[in-house]
């Protein structure tokens, strides 16, 4: 038995979900480039538990249902209320309060598929009020109530902000959404599968797929990536900041892919939606920092840019916290980790690989006297 690091190659489920080919992302057979420019993220939502495309009476079913789940238990709100405040993460919270929702879900253990679709719109629809409310919360403000009549995307800058937000901002917002819905068998996806392959139940998925979207390495990389922006403050300043990062081999977030080698095909709506917002926000220099930034990165390293890369001036642009670019991105993903949660139970194996053994050979028990 030897051990693939990082399981790099290894097929690990069938899916029909979605796919990466030749550099291409698809949903369900769509070309992410096409449901970006097309589609709202409900119908993105309906594609990937449904595996097709819905019709206007089962979008406006699926909107619906969404809008009568958004509420929140008070009982939430009320324990971020208790956290440190200053100081806890957001995705943190989120981890807590998606596992708390659970605790509320008098049907969290039942395990029929109707269940567990109902479980689905709950979870779907009450993420974005527990992320907003969060934020709102840790500045000392009420949560505001949501109002699905705007639609997703335009719903959660409304509760984030209290301000119904321009069209500009809703287009780039429910683009990112779409962006970030599915992509096949990342690590908090492979997390939520091999959780929910034991028969646990939704929220416990979910609960776990956060825990691994959180790391720098998934999806933390968009806060680290603003965080760099932030530092280097200046277009002047790029060269010799990501030299020296360069020279002393760190790595430079926003970079890379496991999967993808000429390049991530997320990268390049947000990059346009990144030069449109930065500047109708007045902050050009943002978007020209990260052109900056890309250039030297795919010179030196040939690395492309990811998803996380540009969707950080995105969000930055449209007045979001950075370390809410995490939970957001958890707000999508959502979606894709459900449906592969309810793919996973329709046919479902325990997921137990091996490890290769590297430790001491045979050993005898020796008395704690005689160590
Ligand atoms: C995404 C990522 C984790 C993939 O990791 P991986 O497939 O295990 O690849 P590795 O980390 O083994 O990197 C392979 C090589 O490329 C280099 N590399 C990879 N990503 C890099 C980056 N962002 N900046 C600089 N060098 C990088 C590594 O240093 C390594 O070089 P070496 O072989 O000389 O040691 C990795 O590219 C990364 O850490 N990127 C930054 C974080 C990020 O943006 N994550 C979001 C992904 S959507």
């Amino acid at each position: 038995m030897t051990a693939t690091r990082g399981l790099e190659g290894i097929v690990a489920a069938e899916t029909k979900i979605s796919s990466i080919i030749d550099d291409t992302l698809t949903y369900v057979g769509y070309d992410i480039d096409d449901l970006t420019e097309n589609a709202t993220f409900e119908e993105v939502v309906y594609l990937l538990w449904h595996t097709r495309l819905p019709n206007k009476a089962e979008l406006a079913e699926l909107t619906q249902s969404l809008a009568d789940n958004a509420e929140v238990p008070q009982a939430i709100f009320d324990q971020f209320k208790t956290y440190p405040l200053d100081t806890v993460h957001p995705m943190a919270a989120l981890r807590s309060a998606i596992s708390l929702l659970g605790v509320y879900d008098s049907e969290a253990d039942e395990m029929s598929t109707e269940a567990n679709y109902r479980k689905a719109i709950r979870l779907q629809a009450k993420i974005a009020t527990v992320v907003t409310g969060f934020s709102r919360i840790r500045k000392g403000l009420e949560p505001i109530a949501p109002k699905p009549e705007l639609g997703y995307a335009a719903n959660f800058l409304y509760m984030l902000h209290g301000k119904e937000p321009a069209p500009i901002e809703i287009e780039a917002f429910n683009k990112a959404l779409v962006l970030h819905a599915d992509h096949e068998l990342n690590a908090s996806t492979f997390t939520a599968r091999v959780c929910v392959a034991t028969l646990s139940d939704v929220y416990s998925g979910i609960t776990s797929a956060i825990g691994a979207l959180k790391g720098p390495l998934h999806g933390g990389a968009n806060e680290q990536v603003m965080k760099m922006l932030s530092e280097i403050g200046s277009l002047d300043n790029v060269e010799n900041y990501i030299q020296t990062k360069l020279n002393n081999k760190e790595k430079i977030m926003g970079f890379g892919h496991r999967v993808y080698r000429k390049g991530d095909p997320r990268a390049k709506h947000l990059r346009v939606m990144s030069e449109k917002l930065t500047k109708l926000t007045g902050k050009p220099e943002l978007y020209d920092m990260s052109v900056k930034i890309h250039d030297m990165i795919v010179e030196q390293k040939n690395l492309p840019a990811n998803v996380d890369f540009f969707s950080a001036s995105v969000y930055d642009s449209l007045g979001i916290e950075h370390d809410l670019f995490t939970p957001i991105f958890a707000v999508s993903r959502t979606s894709g980790w459900i449906a592969h949660i309810l793919e996973q139970y329709a046919n479902n194996r325990l997921i137990r690989p091996r490890a290769e053994y590297v430790g001491p050979g045979m050993q005898k028990y020796v008395s704690i006297e005689e160590r």
